[in-house]
């Protein structure tokens, strides 16, 4: 795998550093709330894993997968649901977990149907953000940091279901996907 890194673009201690920062600033929002993390899978399956952990109130989780992007590195712009939440959403302050928003066609679409369902509040809270490159608005609330345009992988990140295991996130060599 570490052939097809071309650099290492964070650490495993630098994202623990961020998850950090970000479990402590949920924790600050959603003290008097009735949080719910909901992750999107595969993708953010790591960033949920420790942010759930960096966060000290009690907190409900639950999980959603959408379709990919198959084995390229660009989104199609047309999202499946591929499995749905367990818990009704109803009463709940939702917290939307995300890997990495990017031309902002998966989450746009998520949160419009999460917020049919009636929700108390939602939010996204994203690890990874390309601002560059987004095609439809959507702000996150929560980042652990911007990043250049480039394709990463690890940390939950892949390219074609591969480096996900990765401890650190870095730049993939464009040879592996040209
Ligand atoms: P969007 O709908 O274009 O915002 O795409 C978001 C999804 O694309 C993320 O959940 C990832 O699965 C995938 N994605 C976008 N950029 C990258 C990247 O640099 N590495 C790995 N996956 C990415
Ligand atoms: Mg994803």
């Amino acid at each position: 795998m570490l052939q097809d890194i071309d650099r290492v673009l964070f650490t495993e201690r630098q994202i623990a550093v961020m998850v950090e920062r970000v479990g402590q600033e949920i924790t600050r929002d959603y003290r008097d709330k009735n949080l719910l993390l909901v992750s999107v899978l595969k993708g953010s399956v790591v960033f949920m894993a420790d942010l759930m952990r960096a966060i000290t109130i009690p907190a409900r989780i639950d999980f959603m997968a959408t379709s990919s992007y198959g084995s390229g590195t660009k989104t199609s712009g047309v999202v499946k649901i591929v499995k749905d939440l367990d818990i009704p959403l109803e009463g709940y302050d939702i917290v939307l977990v995300e890997d990495i928003l990017d031309s902002g066609k998966t989450l746009s679409y998520l949160m419009e149907l999460l917020q049919s369902r009636g929700l108390r509040s939602i939010r996204i809270c994203t690890l990874f953000d390309k601002p560059e490159r987004r095609e439809v608005e959507v702000t996150p609330t929560y980042v652990g940091s911007q990043i250049p345009d480039a394709f990463i992988v690890g940390y939950g990140l892949d390219y074609d279901e591969k480096y996900r295991n990765l401890p650190f996130v870095g730049i993939l060599r464009p040879e592996v996907y040209e």
